[in-house]
């Protein structure tokens, strides 16, 4: 009696300590937010290729999403942006920013960017010449929108660095993606097929991060998807089904926040979704809707073989894709199950030279050690196909391996491939020996990013382009092994970031390079590019395990002044002949219903002037006593904002607002304002705003129910 009494004290003091240990925040952790809009009118959008496909607005504006996490030594940044890739020279730019600011805690080393790779955002960031040709060249308001927003989402995120603990979880996630490859897919050997049960990922890994007083701070989702439900024909600048994911996800924790506005930080990253396609009804030809040739996905001629799905026309498709991502989100973060993340944070980062980069492989069969190496950068004939995602401009199939002496002479007009080239990429086709050309820049990178982040158990592999399925397969047993065998934490999981850092087009697995879709002929180091990443990053995972640390590498090239830039500049904005700019031209019908869409045009000016950075083109605000409080912005699913030119000479444009009444939409008195910036002739920009008169929601509940059923007839929206 007397002994238990002595001893309770100190089990209490054994109780309490190892619940505190327990409980213990084992990090600390930011999470920020800004954003990242390019200019929306003008730009040829990144990912198609298609000259055609130039800005004409916003559906939805980009954000760039930054997580950092620190566990008392070494910080790691990763950063998922809503734009269709990253590249070396606007990552440099991203670090050079920090780096006036913080020093020299945020560098190469411990900064990941990784890309949404959505398809309808305004290109010309990039530097190499390859991927700005279809935006004229270089486009400095989209590299500057970029890296200024990006830079920002990582200051917020180091401004709110609270203590607080990470989790990680898992689950599969059906009906959001296939293969668009298969012919491709299938030539990968039967014994590894049969480990998976599908010819795509579908695992969504969850990263929860939570404060110590239990606060939910934000979430990482990486699921292996095209951002491609938005088409080759959408004009409208849009995050499309990862980017309207992530604001699905943040509605629900802070409802009351418009987009960008919010606390909690959600990201849908991408992964390893080089030939994963969400248009999941699968390709089909256009016109007689028959199925297509698979090897080649072709169609008889004239036609064009496209992938749809899931909706009805493409902005259906994009919210179904985005509202299933984001439930199984949802539901993975109500799991009780999910694993603390404890350990070491760190990172590791070098550059590599990958024409010149060797790899030693052993062949089962033979037990013979050869040497395999990069090749020169090359893009074969499949390449210029495109895909079922957005097929190409010209009449090339995927598929194929041999060529044809028309191309072949007009290929060589730019730079003829050497011997060695032609035999280094067999069995692809050159079709552009990017390697060889270097007029007026290099027009595909030779250097690359590679690097990988650690949080706990968590290796977080930073890939410089689009990993197949399979390839992203191969990726994560390689880092993990390669952790295993350096002595880390059995359980290691990987995840692939995709879109990473550099961009170096796609990576196939060896034996998908022999059938030369157009993910292979994008393969642009040749048939052992994924070969000699496994060896090297299974090396750095060594290095990163065992705390070592590895050469830098080489430098990739500044090509900053070098660039060119076609794309001309907003010359003049006038207003129509008798108006102000702001006048509104059509006013909202003065009374609608849930499911009608309210339209509003205004005189207007380039929205190139000033891209409202944290701000909006337009709001639709609600009279509440006698104030008006903003129910959306262009930020929001619901806004469509559109921009027309209506006189090059005149300068004079104008901006439709659409805004699509959702259902239990508040009723009462609204209006619609648009602002903007004119560039005034002498010089000199100015702001602007319109206002429409007020327009009233009617609750109109007898007719309502019959009236929504025909509203629901498909509404198309082509620009
Ligand atoms: C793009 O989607 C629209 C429907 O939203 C459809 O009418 C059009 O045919 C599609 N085009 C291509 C090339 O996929």
């Amino acid at each position: 009696m007397k002994e238990s009494v002595m001893w309770t004290p100190v089990v209490w003091i054994f109780v309490v300590a190892s619940l505190y240990l327990e409980t213990d925040a084992e990090y600390t952790i930011g999470v920020g937010i800004a954003d990242v809009t390019g200019p929306p009118a003008e730009v040829t959008f990144m990912g198609y290729a298609k000259l055609t496909q130039k800005g004409r607005g916003i559906h939805l504006r980009q954000f760039s999403r930054a997580f950092i996490v620190d566990d008392g030594n070494s910080r790691f940044v990763f950063v998922s942006v809503d734009c269709g890739m990253i590249g070396n020279g606007l990552r440099r730019e991203v670090i050079n920013m920090l780096k006036t600011r913080y020093g020299s805690m945020y560098t190469e080393k411990n900064v990941m960017l990784s890309g949404t790779h959505t398809h309808s955002t305004p290109g010309g960031f990039l530097q190499d010449l390859l991927f700005d040709l279809s935006s004229l060249g270089f486009v400095k308001e989209t590299f500057i929108a970029l890296v200024s927003g990006i830079a920002l989402s990582v200051r917020r995120a180091h401004e709110k660095m609270v203590s607080g603990r990470v989790f990680l979880t898992s689950g599969e996630l059906l009906d959001v993606s296939i293969n668009r490859s298969p012919p491709a897919y299938d030539n990968n050997p039967e014994t590894e097929k049969r480990k998976y049960k599908y010819n795509v990922d579908k695992t969504m890994t969850q990263l929860r991060f939570i404060s110590s007083d239990d606060k939910p701070l934000g979430v990482i989702n990486w699921y292996a998807v095209h951002a491609t439900s938005m088409n080759n024909t959408n004009r409208l600048v849009s995050s499309d089904n990862l980017g309207y994911a992530c604001i699905l996800f943040e509605k629900r924790m802070n409802p009351n926040a418009h987009p960008g506005k919010n606390e909690f930080v959600a990201a849908f990253a991408s992964s390893n979704e080089g030939d994963v396609s969400p248009n999941i009804r699968g390709p089909r030809c256009q016109r007689t809707g028959r199925p297509c040739e698979v090897l080649t996905s072709s169609c008889p001629k004239g036609d064009e073989c496209v992938a749809y799905g899931p909706g009805r026309d493409m902005f259906e498709s994009t919210r179904i894709i985005a509202q299933r991502l984001t439930d199984k989100a949802w539901e993975l973060w109500g799991q009780p199950d999910a694993v603390e993340l404890r350990g070491p944070v760190g990172s590791i980062h070098q550059f590599v030279d990958m024409p010149k980069q060797e790899a030693q492989v052993y062949d089962e069969e033979t037990k013979i050690i050869s040497t395999v190496r990069g090749c020169s950068p090359a893009m074969g004939y499949s390449f210029a196909a495109g895909t079922t995602d957005g097929p190409g401009e010209f009449s090339f199939k995927q598929g194929t391996t041999t060529d044809n002496p028309l191309w072949n002479a007009l290929r060589d007009f730019l730079a003829t491939p050497s011997v060695d080239d032609i035999i280094c990429h067999a069995p692809k086709p050159i079709l552009l020996a990017t390697g060889s050309m270097t007029f007026p820049i290099e027009w595909q990178p030779r250097i690359v990013s590679t690097m990988l982040g650690r949080i706990g158990n968590l290796i977080i592999a930073c890939v410089p382009g689009e990993f197949t399925t399979m390839s992203g397969r191969r990726m994560r047993a390689a880092v993990k092994d390669a952790v295993i065998a350096s002595g880390g934490p059995e359980d290691t999981e990987v995840v692939i970031a995709g879109l990473c850092n550099t961009y170096s087009d796609y990576v196939v697995t060896p034996e998908e390079y022999q059938i030369q879709r157009y993910e292979g002929a994008s393969t642009i180091y040749g048939p052992n590019t994924l070969t000699l990443y496994l060896s090297h990053y299974s090396e750095m995972a060594g290095r990163l395990v065992k705390n070592q640390t590895g050469p830098p590498g080489p430098e990739p090239p500044e090509l900053m002044n070098d660039l060119i830039s076609l794309l001309t500049p907003v010359v003049f904005d006038s207003p129509k002949w008798g108006h102000e700019f702001g006048d509104v031209l059509e006013e909202p019908e003065p009374i609608v219903r849930e499911g009608d869409t309210v339209r509003a045009r205004f005189v207007s000016a380039n929205p190139r002037n000033n891209m409202m950075h944290g701000s909006t083109y337009l709001t639709v605000e609600r009279r509440e006593g006698d104030r008006w409080v903003i129910e959306a912005t262009d930020a929001d699913w619901e806004t469509k904002f559109l921009w027309e030119r209506t006189s090059t000479v005149l300068g004079n444009s104008e901006v439709t607002v659409l805004w699509d009444v959702a259902p239990n939409t508040k009723p009462g008195k609204y209006r619609i304002r648009h602002f903007g910036y004119y560039k005034y002739i002498f010089g000199g920009v100015y702001p602007f705003t319109g206002t429409t008169s007020t327009f009233e929601i009617s609750t109109g509940t007898r007719s309502r129910r019959r009236w929504q059923h025909k509203k629901l007839k498909p509404r198309t929206f082509c620009l």
